[in-house]
């Protein structure tokens, strides 16, 4: 029988909208928001009933409490997500799952042990164009390059130009922007695009990397890194905060998608500006190699935070997490801070698969 939900939510802030939106559409029952901030948390208290705590362990401690919801700076994730585990509850955490692999693996692992489910919210698996992408991933063969780029307009050219107050040290510690994602356009934009990576084509077993970040800036602007497959393939990723205005298939400053080449075909696939999905759709072209034709598909515009939540609470319903499991955070981080390695030391880097399954 399907369990009933009840969520605690941690962190009311910019990212938490989009969840409290699908949260509404679906009618979930919340039993306590907390934000260290009350302000921030005020309008959803009123608008779903919710009691009001300042301390998250409030949350983790709240009999009511079967799922609790992460959604604070990454940087607070890790002890937010544990807490919650050791307390028994199910977990979706907002991307990245913490700002360490280690850490991500020791979650994970937690949850496996404690027969508890563990999903890292990356949405964009949830664009109808990515699904299906993923049902086409088998027509194009053996694999031989992806080409995986995420381009964020910055609205200010960041590389050569002023640096923005945001990227800027605060006293002696870490920039705004540093404290809130834990990084620059590697981990902002490089972290999702290497989630549909991992999703759509799998596990790259070795990478060389590039990061790029200029004096007086805490984060970085400019991030590649080439990544061999096991199957001889080739990606290359580009992560890239950048001035240009009007690139893109939306022609707003955003352009981000994949390219997959196998030996079959091809599969392009592109992505709206995050934080508005409600103006165009993930878009899809595949090309089949036998048959010598494109075929563009459209879709429906879909809110992926909207899929992405009711695809998680589903699963926690039914007790199940099926290929969406616990170690889908960790997997991202472990390229991330390889990457970061690899352009801090020089040299191609062995990715050791930590998680189950090798
Ligand atoms: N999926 C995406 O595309 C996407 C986009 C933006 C942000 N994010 C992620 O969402 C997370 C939050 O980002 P945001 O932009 O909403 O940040 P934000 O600063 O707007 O909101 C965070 C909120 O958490 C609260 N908070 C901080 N520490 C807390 C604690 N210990 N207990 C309770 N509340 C606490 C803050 O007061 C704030 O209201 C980050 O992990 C970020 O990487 C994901």
């Amino acid at each position: 029988m399907a369990k009933s939900i009840t969520l605690g939510v941690v962190g009311a802030g910019t990212i938490a909208d989009f969840h409290f939106k699908a949260w509404a559409q679906s009618k979930t029952h919340i039993a306590v928001v907390s934000d260290v901030n009350r302000e921030r948390a005020e309008p959803y208290l009123r608008a779903f009933g919710a009691a009001y705590v300042a301390d998250y362990h409030g949350v983790i401690a709240s009999a009511d409490v079967n799922v609790v919801v992460c959604l604070t700076p990454s940087k607070f994730h890790y002890e937010i997500v544990k807490g919650a585990l050791d307390a028994g509850k199910h977990v979706i955490c907002e991307k990245t799952l913490t700002l360490s692999a280690a850490e991500s693996l020791e979650l994970a692992r937690l949850a496996k042990k404690k027969g508890l489910l563990l999903f890292t919210s990356y949405m964009k698996r949830f664009f109808p164009a990515v699904k299906k992408a993923k049902e086409l991933m088998p027509a194009l063969g053996h694999i031989t390059s992806v080409y995986a780029w995420t381009y964020q307009g910055m609205g200010m050219d960041i590389q050569t130009g002023e640096i923005p107050e945001s990227c800027r040290r605060i006293g002696g510690g870490d920039s705004a922007v540093k404290q809130l994602i834990g990084g620059g356009i590697l981990v902002a934009g490089g972290s999702h695009i290497l989630d549909l990576l991992l999703y759509l084509v799998g596990r790259p077993q070795r990478t060389v990397g590039m990061v790029h970040r200029r004096p007086g800036l805490d984060v970085d602007f400019l991030a590649h890194a080439m990544m061999q497959l096991p199957t001889g393939g080739v990606v290359h990723l580009e992560a890239n905060w950048h001035p240009l205005r009007k690139i893109g298939y939306e022609q707003r400053g955003w352009d981000e998608g994949l390219e997959v080449s196998g030996v079959n075909g091809r599969l392009i696939v592109r992505t709206p500006v995050w934080n508005q999905p409600e103006h165009n759709a993930a878009q899809l072209s595949f090309y089949d190699n036998q048959a010598q034709t494109w075929t563009d598909f459209r879709f429906d515009i879909v809110n992926p935070f909207v899929e992405a939540e009711a695809y998680f609470l589903s699963c926690i319903a039914a007790g199940r997490q099926d290929d969406y499991d616990p170690y889908v955070g960790y997997r991202v981080d472990h390229l991330l801070e390889l990457i970061q390695m690899s352009s801090d030391h020089g040299g191609l880097v062995d990715v050791r698969w930590e998680d189950e399954g090798g």
